[in-house]
């Protein structure tokens, strides 16, 4: 992708809408706070700098959790979170007044990217891009964004930031080898068209693309039902495959290699970390790139094993 995005400055970042989530049972997950500890330690020591998060994780408690980890550390840290259009917020003002919030609980005068998290009503998807732009002006962000963005929605926004003489930098949207849509419904082409950072969420599929989870070792809790039986059987050939291509690119792991195969689509991976280990693998898939020959297997192995995924 030959963009010129101000978010290019990062290869990866980490996600954490499972920190502070007090219903993390659901996803068959128990950690502590002192992992998650470990985790944003572990990625600052593997050189990642940018943390994805949003007031409505653990409903302000990743925040919180992440301005007392960035507090403790003496490496310069830059943020993104997201404002959340709930029904009964309907002001401008808002936005801005949400947006001091999450600078509170982070425990900082500015974030590096602001997020309309949906495009969600009963405002449409372009009413708060006014704000938006105020909080650049203000000082309060340095770059907004929006996530889960149709194509036309986001070229909407961006028209009416520019308009307001702020940039689009970002539609953080799913993407991973097992979910190609952006490619499809003309996000990711809108997104070069514009120098709009793809930033990808859910770059494992919530874990799968590390081989862990067969048919006969499903994920636990609710990601059992959102991934069935026949997909987990039809990842195998797929997981194989990126086993075979991280060995011959000197022994990377799958999850790196699935990670790096969106870096290759200039995409900016998010993949979540709730342990040291996780978050420190993960950041191993920066520094390197795949050869051409090896995207272009990946991609057409994922859409013959995994088609239904658009
Ligand atoms: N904008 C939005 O609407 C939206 C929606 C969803 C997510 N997001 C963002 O995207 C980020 C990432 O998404 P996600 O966390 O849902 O999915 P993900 O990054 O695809 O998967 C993360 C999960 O995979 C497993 N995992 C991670 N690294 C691993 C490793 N090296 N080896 C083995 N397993 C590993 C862990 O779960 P287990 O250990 O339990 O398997 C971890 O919680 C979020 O934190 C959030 O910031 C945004």
């Amino acid at each position: 992708m030959a963009s010129h995005s101000p978010l290019d400055m990062f290869e990866i970042g980490a996600g954490t809408s499972a920190w502070g989530d007090a219903r993390a049972w659901r996803y068959g997950r128990t950690y502590r706070d002192a992992d998650l500890k470990a985790a944003f330690d572990a990625a600052i020591g593997s050189g990642v700098r940018l943390f994805d998060t949003a007031e409505i994780y653990g409903f302000g408690r990743s925040e919180s959790l992440l301005g007392r980890y960035m507090a403790a550390t003496g490496q310069p840290v830059s943020v993104a979170t997201k404002f959340f259009p709930y029904p009964w917020r309907v002001a401008a003002s808002e936005l801005l007044a949400a947006l001091r919030r999450s600078l509170a609980r982070l425990g900082v005068t500015q974030v590096a990217l602001y997020q309309i998290h949906w495009p969600l009503g009963p405002r449409s998807p372009a009413f708060w891009m006014e704000p938006l732009a105020a909080a650049v002006a203000e000082g309060l962000v340095k770059e907004v964004g929006v996530s889960n963005y149709s194509a036309p929605q986001m070229r909407t926004a961006f028209e009416q930031l520019a308009a307001r003489g702020a940039r689009l930098a970002s539609n953080q949207v799913e993407y991973s080898l097992l979910r190609r849509g952006a490619e499809f419904n003309g996000v990711l082409d809108a997104c070069r068209e514009l120098n709009v950072k793809l930033i990808a969420y859910r770059p494992l599929a919530t874990g799968l693309l590390s081989g862990k989870y067969t048919p006969d070792a499903p994920p636990p809790g609710v990601r059992r039902l959102r991934y069935r039986k026949t997909l987990l059987s039809n990842l195998a050939p797929l997981v194989m495959l990126l086993e075979e291509i991280g060995w011959a690119n000197g022994n990377r792991t799958r999850n790196q290699v699935a990670l790096n195969w969106l870096i290759c689509q200039g995409a900016l991976p998010i993949p979540g970390a709730i342990s040291a280990a996780q978050a420190s693998e993960n950041a191993g898939a920066t520094g390197w790139r795949l050869k051409p020959a090896d995207v272009a297997t990946l991609s057409e192995a994922s859409l013959r094993f995994t088609p239904r995924q658009r």
